[in-house]
């Protein structure tokens, strides 16, 4: 048997935390540390939690609270808890929950195997510092190994928005953009190492300002690297959306026609008190410009219902700006009350009220996002191949707008991009025909 140590870890909460994930295990590779896929093999557990909602938080401790018994019997195990509640929550964590050894906050991850051995020697250890460094340039680079088609990639980091419902700005700080020229480094070794389509990551990536043209000039540059084939970016404010952006829609090739750009709700009154800082109907006039730049684009959104205070009146507006828009997808949450929060303090929606719009919504989204799906039947689109099917045969691939597409040819692997004809519209993919390769641009 080799001396390698064995790490589990364990993603919640948004694409940002599944790229940390992944520098943290490289990192820990550099500590001797293989990635296993069952907590019970592992010598140490780190999990990567999020904070934004309750119930997304209180996963957390229920998932310790299933290694109760895999610390009895492996009292050298370390456990960890990174990530957004790592951060809100600190020291806290291992007052409620005992086994835990190490809690790491999202600007702290360089910190990782230093904190490790602190654990290792039998002490608590803790870090949730925002310090001034950038973390990414102290996390050890990603080994040379081959990789997946699609990449996600974290460009900008914190948000300044302070949305009313949101712990984000608390848990992640203030708005952080790396430097360009480490985002196109990586971006070509990615690249060196398979990767077709890098998703540009950021908790408000479109403030991004870490390059002279910011996320415009930053997806320009990107364009121009020899087997990148797509770029996407997400996520965006509406008020940051700016004209080199809206433009760079309608001229980079490579920039995917799908756009998440979050409302939240349709009320103006509401908008107010969420402090989105802009109304329902500049949100329209921006897709409609962002249409005029790139008539195909897709949209997709995330909304809340019952936020403190919202009326049926308030809540009818948000359906009646979806039929206005059209989500190609959207994501549908019940408004969860965040301790130290403003929403927090006003008066509370009650819950059946919650639940039953939160119902009609997802019914209006799903009715929209199937339309836009079946309309694919009888076109053309160019898809990313992924991976096989469940059958033999069977390809997999996203198209430009992320529906999932089969395509029976034996000519195509993983890394592929093709025009395929679209002939069939089922309950989640779609299906693919007379499948053209695309060479590599
Ligand atoms: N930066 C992104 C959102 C990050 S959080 C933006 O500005 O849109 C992802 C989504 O979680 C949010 O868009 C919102 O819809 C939802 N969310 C955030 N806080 C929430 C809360 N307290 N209750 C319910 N949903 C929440
Ligand atoms: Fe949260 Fe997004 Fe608002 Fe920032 S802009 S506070 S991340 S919802
Ligand atoms: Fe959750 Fe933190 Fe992401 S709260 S959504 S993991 S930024």
């Amino acid at each position: 048997m080799t001396g390698t140590k064995k790490l589990y870890i364990k993603t919640y909460g948004c694409q940002m935390n599944v790229y940390d994930s992944e520098r943290m295990a490289e990192a820990m590779g550099g500590q001797g540390y293989e990635e296993v896929s069952s907590p019970e093999e592992a010598d140490m557990i780190l999990l990567n939690t999020c904070h934004i909602r309750e119930k997304a938080a209180e996963k957390v401790y229920s998932e310790l609270g299933r290694y109760k018994g895999l610390k009895a019997e492996k009292p050298d195990l370390t456990i960890g808890v990174a990530g957004c509640v790592a951060q809100a929550e600190g020291a806290e964590i291992m007052r409620r929950q005992p086994m835990v050894d190490l809690v790491v906050g999202p600007q702290s991850y360089h910190k990782l195997p230093q904190l490790e051995a602190r654990a290792r020697e039998g002490h608590k250890a803790l870090d949730t510092d925002f310090p001034e460094e950038d973390k990414f340039d102290h996390l050890k680079r990603r080994p040379k190994a081959r990789r997946g088609p699609t990449a996600f990639l974290t460009v900008q980091e914190g948000c300044d928005k302070f949305c009313a419902f949101c712990v984000v700005p608390y848990t992640r700080g203030a708005e952080v953009s790396r430097p360009a020229a480490r985002i196109m480094d990586e971006a070509r070794d990615l690249v060196e190492r398979g990767v077709r389509e890098i998703t540009l990551l950021g908790q408000n990536v479109n403030a991004y300002h870490g390059h002279d043209g910011g996320l415009a000039g930053l997806i320009r540059e990107l364009a121009t690297i020899d087997g990148l084939a797509r770029i996407r970016f997400t996520t965006s404010h509406p008020n940051d959306m700016d004209d080199a952006l809206i433009a760079a829609h309608g001229e980079v090739d490579k920039l995917m026609p799908y756009l998440h750009l979050p409302v939240q709700a349709g009320s103006d009154r509401i908008l107010k008190r969420m402090n989105r800082q802009h109304t329902a109907e500049q949100y329209i006039r921006l897709i409609e410009r962002l249409r005029d730049a790139r008539p195909d684009l897709h949209l997709s959104g995330d909304f809340i219902v019952g936020f403190p205070e919202e009326t049926e009146a308030d809540f009818q507006a948000t359906l009646d700006l979806i039929e206005a828009v059209r989500y190609g997808s959207a994501f549908s949450f019940k408004y969860s009350e965040r301790p130290g929060t403003p929403a927090a303090e006003r008066p509370q929606v009650d819950e059946a009220a919650k639940d039953d719009r939160l119902q009609r919504l997802q019914a209006l989204l799903t009715r929209q996002q199937r339309e836009l799906q079946d309309a694919m039947v009888g076109r053309e689109v160019e898809v990313l191949f992924e991976k096989p099917g469940r059958l033999p045969g069977q390809m997999v691939g996203k198209s430009e707008y992320l529906h999932a597409v089969h395509v029976h040819d034996e000519r195509i692997a993983p890394g592929d991009l093709a025009r395929v004809r679209i002939d069939h519209s089922g309950p989640n993919s779609l299906r693919g025909v007379e499948a053209v390769l695309q060479k590599p641009q």
